[in-house]
This record gives structure tokens, sequence and C-alpha cells, in this order.
């Protein structure tokens, strides 16, 4: 039988850029400080992150990348995918993705959920420079539904190898406001590269 995901969930495509931006604020408790830095925006939408930084002079120094987009050099908007990000190694000192990495894997079966969950974060600590940092917002952790619980489970499984066999530091950022629908069964990760 299949499973009935919640569809009352606030549909991200609705946001404006400057709520997009706030919630990229809260969610990953960004700071003033991390606008001078060069900020890779991982599942990035229509950029809408990068757009009101850049509209409003906070920075524009923030890639987007997105899978489903035309790539423009002006905006810096960059077409590929988290498992193959078309960058070279360490040349970002944050990388962010909100609502996406690990959630856009949600549904594939098991072991595809496992080897992207890894594959993606690999990639994310790659183009991260060392010192740098990835933050992750919105993280789907819940065990509500068989699909959530099999990505549950491979980001646990990645996140201990990396902290195992590499010594990296994942930490959970403290819910910018517990108990909202939004944040229900969600956990925003800080992984210190
Ligand atoms: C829920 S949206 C979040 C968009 C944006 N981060 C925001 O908060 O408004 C998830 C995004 O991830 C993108 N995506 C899907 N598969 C991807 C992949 N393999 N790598 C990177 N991004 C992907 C989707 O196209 C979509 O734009």
């Amino acid at each position: 039988m299949s499973e009935n995901l919640p569809q009352n969930e606030p549909s991200i495509e609705d946001h404006t850029d400057e709520e997009v931006f706030q919630n990229y604020m809260e969610d990953l408790k960004l700071s003033p400080e991390d606008f001078d830095k060069r900020i890779l925006d991982v599942g990035s939408g229509s950029s809408q992150f990068a757009k009101w930084a850049r509209d409003h002079h906070v920075s524009s120094q923030i890639f987007s990348l997105e899978p489903k987009q035309e790539p423009q050099e002006r905006t810096k908007s960059v077409q590929g995918k988290a498992e193959a990000i078309p960058f070279q190694s360490e040349v970002f000192d944050l990388v962010v993705s909100n609502a996406s990495i690990p959630n856009i894997f949600l549904g594939e079966s098991p072991e595809t959920v496992k080897e992207r969950v890894r594959s993606s974060l690999f990639e994310l600590m790659r183009v991260t420079k060392p010192g740098g940092e990835i933050r992750l917002g919105r993280v789907l952790r819940g065990k509500v539904y068989e699909s959530q619980e099999i990505l549950a489970s491979a980001l646990d499984e990645a996140f201990a190898e990396l902290r195992r066999d590499y010594g990296i530091e994942i930490e959970e950022i403290p819910y910018p406001a517990a108990n909202t629908y939004e944040y229900v069964n969600h956990q925003p990760v800080k992984i210190a590269c």
C-alpha cells in the first residue's frame, strides 16, 4: 500500500524571495559575518536566497546549484546535482542546503537513498575549504513513514561514518521555532570540514 505523505505542508515555491532568505537565516542560524564568505547553495530552487542577498547588497558571493536551471554567470547560477558538483575542490567557505539535501532522496529504494545521501555529503565536503562549514536546514529526521525511516537511517549511517572514519564534527542546530508545524520531524545540522 502506498504511503500518504502530508499534503498540507506550506509549499516552498509559494514563498517570496524575502521569506526564503529569512528561512535560510533562521533555519541555518546564519550571521552577518557569514556573508563575507564565498557560499554555495545546493538545491537552490529559483535562487531566491542568493537573489534577495544580491538585490539588497548583503552578498554577491552566493553561487546557486540547481539541476533544473539554465546556467547564468551574472547571477552565479549553476546547473548541477549535489552528487556531482561542477566545482573544483575546496573553493567554498560555506555550503548551505535548505529543505533540499538530503530530503530530495525521499522515496527512492533503501540502497539508492543510502548511496545518494553518502555521495552528496562527500561532494559537499569536497567543495568546502578546510576550516569551512556545511549547514543543512530542514533535514527530515522523522520516522513516521517508511520512506522517512529509510532516509533517516541512511543519514545516521553516513554521519556515523564521517565521525568515525574522518573525525568530522556534526552538530545539531537548535530548532529556530520548535513545535511549529513546519519544523516537526526536521533537524538542521552543521558539519565542520
Ligand atoms: C524543496 S526545494 C528547496 C529550494 C530552496 N532551497 C528553498 O529553500 O526555497 C528542493 C530543491 O532541490 C532540488 N534538487 C532536486 N534534486 C537535486 C539534486 N540531486 N541535487 C541538488 N538539488 C536537487 C530541486 O530541484 C528543488 O529545487
